[in-house]
């Protein structure tokens, strides 16, 4: 089995897959970090030297050689991995896939307290790229059949549910 946490950036993809990982005892995947491993860079590097679309390239090849795998794993894939059609369309079919929501404002806050630098948000006016962003993502998001609030409830109360809709 295949679970994946879909959401935009700071959602808490990675803190809800950890954990669901370590109950269903699969193994955890983060794409950024296999991207970064395979590339020898670091996402901020990668977007500066190579440019967003050769990190989609990346992003595409790397979740979907995880999704075609036999593995069982929990992936928490980069927030606009839900961007290609084709990618998001394999993830829908090969995994149990959730989706996690978060507001602009509460992203713009969590984003301030990480540690993790996200190029897309390193710009003058980032309330507003968050919103934007959003907006063009949202159906993209509204495609994934279930969704859970990340800022009602927290990353164990959110594996909890996911795991109460699994087999
Ligand atoms: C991105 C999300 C990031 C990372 C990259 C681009 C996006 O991952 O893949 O900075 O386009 O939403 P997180 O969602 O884990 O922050």
């Amino acid at each position: 089995m295949k679970i994946v946490l879909t959401g935009f950036m700071t959602a808490g993809k990675t803190t809800v897959a950890k954990i669901l990982a370590d109950k269903k005892n699969f193994n955890f995947y983060d794409s950024d970090d296999l991207i970064e491993a395979r590339e020898k860079m670091s996402i901020e590097e990668i977007f500066t030297v190579k440019g967003e679309d050769y990190f989609r390239e990346v992003e595409k090849d790397i979740i979907g050689e995880l999704l075609n795998s036999d593995e069982d794993l929990v992936l928490s894939p980069g927030g606009g991995a839900v961007l290609n059609d084709e990618l998001r369309q394999l993830m829908l079919n090969q995994a149990e896939v959730f989706c996690l929501d978060v507001s602009a404002e509460e992203v713009l806050s969590r984003n301030k307290n990480d540690e993790i630098v996200r190029p897309l948000l390193e710009v003058d006016n980032p309330l507003g790229k968050i919103n934007s962003l959003l907006t063009e993502r949202e159906k993209y998001y509204q495609e994934i059949p279930i969704h859970f609030d990340s800022e009602r409830y927290s990353a164990a109360e959110i594996a909890d549910q996911i795991l109460a809709e699994i087999p």
